[in-house]
């Protein structure tokens, strides 16, 4: 008889995700879908094979030296920060992620968060909610165009280049971006993209979006001095990840009014939000939703579950799973 190979998944997830799983391994749930504690989520991995995580399970050194039968982590996310790929690399696990799948979905709710802080929208629901709307006036919430503003993107990587998509064809935008990398010229000219340098792009976008991934690197890559050169009349949306930005400090900028609004759908600590940022009105707050639409999420949990089979050398692709992070470790190294 052989032994079927056994998998953890942290939260709760589809139904179909779970039986499709079920017919390949043993298969633990989180029915309660709270957060496993560290401890237990360590307790949990131990003797698995095999885990389905989301980017609330940091999973390092500790957590793989505990489970030295694990052989793949699949991330229910694109970002990965949650994981530690040194580690990853050391003990030959290997990590996936979600790509692709939820880009045109992040995209679509990066470009609604820019314009509700540009245009006000949960500021002035509030007020309307509140009942302080007894009159109608010229300058109430007038906030800042977005069409034929200058759109700017620090990551441009898929999701920041379909930002640039929607801007530029749809609201007439001129595009400037800092990435890593410049894009090539006729993805540029299509996005009516211009590379600028970080403080070019700071100083000159009326309504900065930040999809850059968090490492190290972009730890408080907008912080106090980044906030100073940006225009008082400028918006900052952060769909990248908690971390990229210093809340603290954009809490301070705002309320200085050095720039007019922001719209944050990540936080330093999250799901804990900076009570400085609560307290303002000139910010939209989303806890964490850029990709959920129902679609994308059922998107997301297939991929994973699509890594995580073929990546325990099940299903039809075995040992090929479709997006894997560090596939090195899939094929021994040549001497
Ligand atoms: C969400 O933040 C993701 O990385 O998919």
């Amino acid at each position: 008889m052989t032994i079927r190979p056994s998998v953890l998944v942290t939260r709760a997830v589809f139904d179909d995700v779970l039986e499709r799983l079920r017919a390949h391994f043993d298969v633990e749930t989180n029915d309660r879908d709270e957060v496993y504690p560290r401890a237990e989520l360590i307790a949990r991995l131990a003797g698995k094979d095999g885990a389905l995580t989301t980017g609330s399970e940091r999973i390092d050194e500790e957590v793989l030296a505990a489970s030295p039968r694990l052989r793949v982590v699949s991330n229910i996310a694109v970002g990965y920060n949650n994981f530690d790929m040194a580690a990853f690399d050391k003990r030959g696990v290997l990590g996936t992620n979600t790509p692709d799948v939820l880009t045109e979905t992040t995209a679509d709710f990066g470009f609604a968060l820019m314009m509700s802080a540009a245009r006000r929208m949960a500021e002035s629901e509030h007020f309307l909610r509140r009942g302080e709307w007894t009159k109608w006036s010229l300058t109430m919430f007038a906030g800042t165009d977005v069409h034929g503003a200058t759109l700017g993107i620090l990551g441009m990587g898929r999701i920041g280049q379909a930002i640039a998509r929607r801007g530029a064809l749809g609201f007439g935008m001129p595009v400037i971006y800092h990435n890593r990398s410049r894009l090539d010229p006729s993805i540029e000219k299509a996005l009516n993209a211009r590379y600028v340098s970080k403080t070019e792009l700071l100083q000159q976008a009326d309504h900065l979006v930040l999809v850059v991934p968090y490492s190290p690197a972009s730890h408080h890559a907008i912080g106090a001095p980044e906030l100073g050169l940006m225009k008082p009349s400028a918006t900052l949306t952060n769909i990248a990840r908690g971390g990229v930005v210093d809340d603290a400090a954009l809490a301070r900028a705002l309320a200085a009014g050095q720039l007019a609004a922001a719209g944050l759908d990540v936080f330093e600590g999250e799901p804990s939000v900076n009570p400085a940022l609560l307290g303002l009105p000139n910010v939209v707050l989303t806890p964490h939703i850029a990709s959920a639409t129902l679609a994308t999420r059922r998107a997301m949990a297939h991929l994973a579950c699509d890594n995580l089979i073929a990546g325990l050398g099940c299903g039809p692709h075995a040992g090929q799973p479709p997006t894997p992070i560090n596939p090195r470790v899939l094929s021994p190294r040549p001497d």
